[in-house]
């Protein structure tokens, strides 16, 4: 063995064994805090997808009514009375089923783990959609989708875990027709509680709820984002839910729910 194999060996046996334990440890305490978070997610999807569920469809109803009756842009479509929508944020597909039938329909979530879900989710809707693609992809880079080419965009509770809220108002922007149509429903900081806000302001800071909710952030006001964007019209109300359980949610409480014509 040569001078350099036994300098080497004895670096390796120096530190090598004690950097395979703090490996190995770090995966360990790594893949505990992964299926705690896990499962604090997966215990918030079920409880709090199904309160969300049962709290605003009565709203999602009438706020997604103008689809409708929306025209589309594109004369083929036009002329079979359908029209093109993209919805970002589609989870497990929620919102399909206040699609008007035979809609073509763009979905894209950033989530890589929520397709199979989605496919495999009983949504019987989406047998009467016609789902051009599914992408996996943030709001933020839509790169597939050209320029003006939707009629009507579609983002229920995305913006408030958006990396950059601007920056997928801006991709809304850009595939929405002239005329096209933005629906949007999200929860927004606590205006009138100033407790309430403080905690939002605690909780999202030091990362606890993003890290849990799927990089939430309770403290955003979007409202202010949407109306930046050259949108040529905005209408925008407020509601507030009486969220009595799942405890989680008595911190999104206060909600923007709208349209943004372009
Ligand atoms: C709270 S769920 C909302 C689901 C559904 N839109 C609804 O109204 O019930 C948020 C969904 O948006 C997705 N999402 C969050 N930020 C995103 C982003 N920047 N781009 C694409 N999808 C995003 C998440 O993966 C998740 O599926």
């Amino acid at each position: 063995m040569s001078r350099t194999d036994v300098i080497i060996q004895g670096y390796l046996f120096k530190y090598g064994t004690p950097l395979i334990c703090v490996i190995i440890l770090y995966m360990i305490v790594a893949s505990y805090f992964e299926s705690v978070r896990n499962k604090l997610y997966a215990l918030y999807v079920i409880k709090c997808d199904n309160v969300y569920e049962r709290m605003t469809k009565h709203y999602k109803k009438e706020l997604f009514s103008p689809l409708h009756s929306l025209v589309s842009a594109n004369w083929k479509l036009r002329n079979q009375g359908l029209i093109r929508i993209l919805e970002i944020g589609v989870r497990t597909g929620q919102n399909l089923k206040y699609y008007p039938k035979n809609s073509h329909v763009i979905l894209a979530d950033r989530n890589s783990r929520l397709e199979k879900h989605f496919k495999s989710a009983d949504y019987k809707k989406i047998d009467q959609l016609n789902v051009v693609k599914y992408i996996q992809s943030y709001g933020e880079n839509l790169a597939e989708i050209p320029d003006e080419s939707v009629d009507a965009v579609v983002a229920t509770l995305v913006l408030c875990s958006a990396p950059d809220v601007d920056r997928m108002l801006g991709e809304i922007w850009r595939v929405l027709v002239p005329g096209g149509i933005y629906f949007f429903l999200e929860h927004i900081q606590e205006p009138d509680d100033p407790s309430l806000r403080r905690m939002q302001n605690i909780l999202t800071k030091i990362k606890v709820w993003p890290y849990v909710f799927d990089g939430c952030h309770l403290n955003r006001n979007v409202k202010k984002n949407i109306k930046q964007i050259k949108f040529k019209e905005v209408n925008c109300d407020h509601l507030q839910f009486d969220m009595k359980d799942p405890y989680p949610l008595k911190f999104t409480r206060t909600h923007i729910i709208g349209t943004a014509i372009k």
